[in-house]
């Protein structure tokens, strides 16, 4: 595998492979990877030739006091794992590489009223953030296609919005959550939890697969749902920040005509912030 740290290595690189007609992919990451970013990557070797992995923790997405500063690092590991599944290429950039300049004078992506809910709402600026280092990824990398987690749903939808209303010619690919075997959904936040918290961390899936259970059953009353599934998340040990259901396809509040479903939730555990999914299809 080769890493680069430049645009214009990058850039050298993937030039070769597309003159070639080799169809290239993005994994966009943060790094300290974990089996949910490698299954990102085995995915995108099905679709593509040539794979190149971006490993930048992006500081234009943390807000002031969160964990921006203490993000776990482990680059050496990272590169052997990426090695190890044979990834073609790692970008491995600088904050000064992708920000020459201050924050203040960068042009921003702003996806608008998605990006203001849910995590938004909690994290203010975090997706405009998000949005900025992709599409400047995307610009360094012109990948054919990218691939995106869908344990990160709302980030999803951001991306997927932001290349359609700004006609990007790149193909947007979502993948399933990797999950533990108790069902937490793997996270680089997850080396927060202490070993108890750790046990108790499954609660969020439990409860999320609890109330769509409830509503393939016939539930259809949200609010209360909601309520309830906030107050098992507190008797669990957590500090909820939302557990929501949405309609799936613009994340706006379901109502009982809704066939297709997403339940997101976010709770603080420790020092972790958790953020999990389910979606549900009722006409299924
Ligand atoms: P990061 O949290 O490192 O995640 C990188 C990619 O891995 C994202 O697309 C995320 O949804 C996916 N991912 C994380 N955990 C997963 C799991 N358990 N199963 C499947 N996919 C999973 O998300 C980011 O970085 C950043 O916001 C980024 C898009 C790189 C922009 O900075």
């Amino acid at each position: 595998m080769n890493r680069v740290n430049s645009v214009k290595d990058l850039r050298a690189q993937v030039r070769q492979w597309r003159k070639a007609g080799e169809r290239v992919a993005l994994i966009p990451t943060m790094g300290n990877l974990h089996s949910g970013h490698l299954h990102l990557v085995e995915q995108a070797q099905a679709v593509s030739d040539r794979t190149v992995v971006s490993i930048f923790v992006n500081p234009m997405q943390f807000g002031a006091g969160e964990d921006f500063e203490s993000y776990p690092r482990t680059m050496l590991s990272d590169s052997e794992k990426l090695e190890s599944i044979a990834t073609d290429l790692l970008f491995a950039p600088s904050v000064a590489e992708v920000y020459p300049k201050p924050q203040s004078q960068q042009t921003r992506i702003e996806v608008p009223l998605i990006s203001d809910i849910l995590c938004g709402s909690s994290r203010p600026g975090h997706f405009v953030g998000v949005a900025t280092v992709v599409c400047k990824l995307f610009n360094m990398v012109l990948p054919d296609v990218a691939l995106f987690g869908e344990k990160d749903f709302q980030q999803l939808m951001v991306i997927r919005r932001m290349v359609e209303d700004l006609c990007m010619p790149v193909e947007i690919i979502g993948v399933p959550t990797v999950r533990e075997p108790d069902g937490l959904a793997l996270s680089s936040r997850n080396g927060y939890l202490s070993d108890e918290e750790r046990a108790m961390a499954p609660a969020l899936f439990r409860i999320l697969s609890e109330t769509a259970d409830a509503i393939q059953a016939g539930s259809c009353d949200f609010p209360l749902l909601e309520t309830r599934a906030n107050d098992a998340l507190q008797a669990a040990g957590f500090r909820p920040d939302y557990f929501r259901i949405r309609r799936s396809d613009d994340l706006v509040e379901a109502t009982a005509a809704d066939r297709n479903l997403v339940i997101l939730a976010a709770a603080h555990l420790g020092r972790a912030r958790l953020i999990d999914n389910l979606t549900v299809n009722l006409s299924a």
